[in-house]
């Protein structure tokens, strides 16, 4: 499917008055989690810095020749985030739809690619949760995306990756987002192959703002761990639904801010990312996210997206599909349950993109969670799934 006018679908809550969350969604740094001993240096690997992977893919995009030579060919599930950097450049995206498990259509990839007309300059394919695509898929993509003279962008930002620097890859590029991991307060990072052109280099970033990277990561290191037992804020009522909003947008969102396009991340974030011990985040990451499954086993109205999770994936959140998005999730949010929901989409045919819009959550499971923060985010799951079983049976 092409869009040369975007027409995104977006929740807009404005008239739902959720609360802020009550557990923050991303890891904060903690002096426990560091280690002295520095880990491989991305640089050495070859990886260039970004202020935030979202600037990463503006410059992989760019070398590819999105916008000037062809359109951005990208997965139909996706954040604003993803999109952002193509509208930058002013070029014509279209979407590929994905199945259930969030793999590509290989078939309908290839289809775009053979049509005639705008030509795809470039390919995104994105390991969603941090749950790797099959390699002998990525090697079909790769394999598709030479025939057809398009470049192919690996988007590993829901992957931790500074525990495999080194990891080879079939594409011409590859972007991280490390502070989703790490909990620093920016950071992206780019990989080319030696065969794709490498962006011009990134500037430094002001002292201003490298002093407020230090101070936010100093601050994080010297507060306490373990946040106080959480008060849940949920009302007997139940909030008002929200609106779907159709609307038009040509440019980048306010999430992308232009002029980030060429600086590099913080060096506090730099540092971080060198000195987080990655073998415990790792551990701590996936004991998260099992026992949400184990959790969410014992529910009804959901399940988790993923039935098995492959030890070697480091997940980045925890999926779990929704049958009623109304009321479980406006129940969730409106307890301050930290919930992340790809509900602004750039509008496409895809069954899956269209259902998991309002009905896939994302749950934290990373490290900095302590076992309160988890009991007290499983339970508020549990009492919502059980007043929604409730309520379908009186009504
Ligand atoms: C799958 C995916 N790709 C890319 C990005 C952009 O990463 P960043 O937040 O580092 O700009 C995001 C953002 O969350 C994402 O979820």
């Amino acid at each position: 499917m092409s869009v040369a006018e975007p027409r995104f679908l977006r929740f807009d809550p404005s008239a739902c008055g959720f609360p802020s969350a009550q557990v923050p969604p991303l890891p904060k740094p903690r002096l426990g989690a560091l280690r002295w001993r520095a880990n491989p240096s991305p640089s050495a690997a070859g990886w260039a810095s970004f202020a935030l992977g979202r600037y990463a893919l503006h410059a992989a995009f760019e070398a590819a020749g999105v916008g000037r030579q062809g359109a951005l060919l990208a997965p139909a599930y996706h954040c604003r985030t993803m999109l952002d950097p193509a509208l930058a450049l002013r070029a014509e995206i279209s979407l590929y739809p994905l199945d259930e498990a969030l793999q590509p259509d290989v078939a309908a990839l290839a289809a775009r690619l053979q049509q005639p007309g705008q030509p795809v300059a470039a390919v995104l394919v994105s390991h969603f949760f941090g749950r790797l695509q099959a390699p002998a898929l990525m090697g079909e993509i790769a394999a598709l995306c030479q025939a057809h003279g398009a470049r192919l962008i690996e988007d590993r930002a829901h992957c931790l990756t500074l525990d495999a620097l080194d990891q080879p890859s079939p594409a011409d590029f590859v972007v991280c987002s490390p502070y989703k991991f790490v909990g620093s307060l920016d950071g992206g990072m780019l990989r080319c192959s030696p065969r794709a052109q490498a962006p011009a280099r990134q500037s430094a970033a002001p002292v201003r703002a490298e002093l407020r990277g230090w101070l936010h990561a100093l601050r994080a290191l010297a507060s306490s761990p373990a946040a106080p037992p959480i008060q849940s804020p949920c009302g007997a009522a139940l909030p008002p639904a929200g609106s779907h909003l159709n609307e038009v947008s040509l440019g980048p969102s306010g999430h992308y801010q232009q002029h980030l396009q060429a600086r590099q991340g913080l060096s506090s974030s730099r540092w971080l990312a060198r000195h987080t011990r990655l073998d415990s985040l790792a551990a701590a990451r996936l004991k998260r996210y099992h026992q949400w499954h184990a959790h969410v086993q014992s529910l009804s109205g959901c399940r988790p997206l993923y039935p098995t999770w492959q030890e070697q994936d480091v997940p980045y959140m925890f999926p779990l599909l929704i049958d009623a998005a109304y009321p479980l999730f406006h129940r969730l949010k409106q307890c301050g349950v930290p919930i992340w929901r790809w509900d602004e989409l750039l509008q496409s045919p895809c069954d899956t993109a269209t259902r998991y819009r309002e009905h896939l959550l994302h749950l934290p499971c990373h490290q900095d969670l302590s076992e309160s923060q988890m009991g007290w985010m499983m339970g508020q799951l549990g009492e919502a799934c059980h007043l929604a079983t409730r309520q379908r049976g009186t009504a």
